[in-house]
Order: C-alpha cells, then structure tokens, then sequence
C-alpha cells in the first residue's frame, strides 16, 4: 500500500466487525509503529494490548461506572475551552455523526446509548492501550503517544483494519489499572480499538468525513518496548511463547517486576 492511500483512506471507525484480530496482524502493527519519531528517542509509550474475554470484561465494566453517573478521572487533563473556531468543529462533528447515525437531536436515549457505545469500544475486540510512566513529563510524552498513535493507525490501514482514537476510553483509567497491574503506576493517554470497520461503516468508510457507529468493545494490554530491552529478540518470539495477551502482562509483571 502507497503511503498516500493510507493517509488518505484512514477515517476514525466507529462500528467494528467483533471478529478477533488475529495476534500477528497487531504484532505486525506494532512492530511497524515502534519506528515513530519521539523526543530525545525516549520512546515513552508502553502499549498494552487487550483482546477476547478481557475486553467485553473493560468494556462492561466502563459502562457500569458510567451508568454510575460518576465525574470523569482521566489521567491528563480533557479539553474543556477551545476558541470560538475550534469549538465550531467539535460541535459541527457531533452534529454530522448524529445525522449520520440517523440519530434525532431530541432523541437522548439514542445519544447516550452512543457514547456507552464508546466506552464498549464500539465493538472492537481488541484494543491497543498507550501508555507512559507515571513519572515522565506530560505534554511532551503526549506529543510521542501521537506520533506511535498515528503511525498504528496507518499501519493498521496497511493490515486492513480501522481503528480510533478513543479518549472516552480514558475516562475512568482506574478500571484499567484494576484489571492489570502493570497499569497501576502509569498514565494512560489512549486507546486504540482494532478490528475491521462493519459493512455498512466502510461505505461511508471512503466518503467524506463520516465517523459511524453503533457496538463496541475493549480489551487488554502488552507492554511492547520493555520485550525487546529482555531476551527475546523478537516480539514475536515472545508471543510464540505467550499465547494469551492476558497472560503477557501477568507474565512481563512477574519476569520483568513491573
Ligand atoms: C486524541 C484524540 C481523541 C479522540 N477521542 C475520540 C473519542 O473519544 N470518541 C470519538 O468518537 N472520536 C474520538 N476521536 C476521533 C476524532 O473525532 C476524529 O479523529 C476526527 O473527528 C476526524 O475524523 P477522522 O479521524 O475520521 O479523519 C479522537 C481523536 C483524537 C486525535
């Protein structure tokens, strides 16, 4: 694939097949994005990758505590004000993809059942999480979790598959952190879901601007730099040795004491 149609047929997705991905596609993805350009070469980014079970388990629990009503604790701080021309295409966003959806203005229960939808990850059964040292600077590690972000996504277009920034997914990283302890001391900046894009969304795939949606889905994690600072040459020699990413984290905490 040209770099030009990657650039340019990526869109952010919003209803995913709930097929697995296949765990060499995500390692091929990986493997191509560990090449982003970072600050001093610091390559902050520890991504975890979730997949089956434990992403249905992220995603039921994220809509659990956002039925809950309860405030957003984002690791980093949202964007609450933007000027005046900023604000216009964040609102003009949300205007399109409802008309899109065939969702009414007036019609809340169809609103909120979308954005329960993102914290299932829109149905995606995986979902790519980057993340940073609790201890490293903020805006700058930021800007390299942007750089190896937008490189998955171009990768993951080369594989075939959507993705999408999804920041409601860092809403309440707490549930994350819960469910692996190689999270606990980190900041989580991202996730990315994974999978191909539904039918009736990849039409639309290659129009204008339109986001789609409508299912969702989460999942787990792999720290991928630290590997290759270990015995195994390969991330692939790794997951042939570790067939679950379940147990990769579980497995990198003991082996590597994180
Ligand atoms: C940092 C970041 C966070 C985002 N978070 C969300 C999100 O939580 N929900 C969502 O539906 N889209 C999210 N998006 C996707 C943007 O809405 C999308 O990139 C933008 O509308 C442009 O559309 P395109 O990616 O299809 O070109 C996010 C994008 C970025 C870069």
């Amino acid at each position: 694939m040209k770099l030009n149609d990657a650039v340019l047929s990526r869109r952010s997705i919003r209803a995913f097949l709930p097929d697995p991905v296949p765990r060499e596609k995500i390692i091929k993805i990986l493997e191509i994005a560990r090449w982003a350009p970072s600050w001093g070469n610091i390559q902050p980014w520890e991504i975890v990758v979730a997949d089956g079970e434990k992403t249905k388990l992220l995603a039921e629990a994220f809509v659990d505590e956002s039925k809950k009503g309860i405030s957003l604790r984002p690791d980093i701080n949202m964007p609450v004000d933007y000027p005046a021309i900023h604000k216009e295409r964040y609102v003009s966003l949300g205007r399109t993809l409802f008309t899109e959806m065939g969702i009414a203005r007036e019609d809340k229960q169809a609103r909120i059942e979308h954005y329960l939808n993102m914290y299932r990850f829109f149905g995606a059964p995986a979902v790519i999480y980057l993340t940073i040292d609790g201890g490293l600077n903020e805006p700058y590690a930021c800007l390299d979790i942007g750089s190896i972000g937008t490189t998955i996504c171009y990768a993951a277009v080369q594989e075939g598959l959507g993705t999408i920034y999804l920041a409601a997914s860092m809403h309440y990283p707490y549930i994350a952190k819960k469910s692996f302890i190689y999270l606990k001391q980190r900041k989580l900046l991202s996730a990315l879901p994974l999978e191909r894009p539904i039918q009736k969304h990849r039409q639309a795939f290659s129009g204008v601007n339109e986001s789609l949606w409508k299912k969702l889905c989460v999942l787990p994690i792999n720290p991928l730099r630290p590997l290759f600072h270990e015995s195994y040459e390969t991330i692939e020699e790794f997951f042939r040795n570790n067939n679950h990413y379940s147990h990769v984290i579980l497995y990198c905490y003991e082996r590597f004491g994180w």
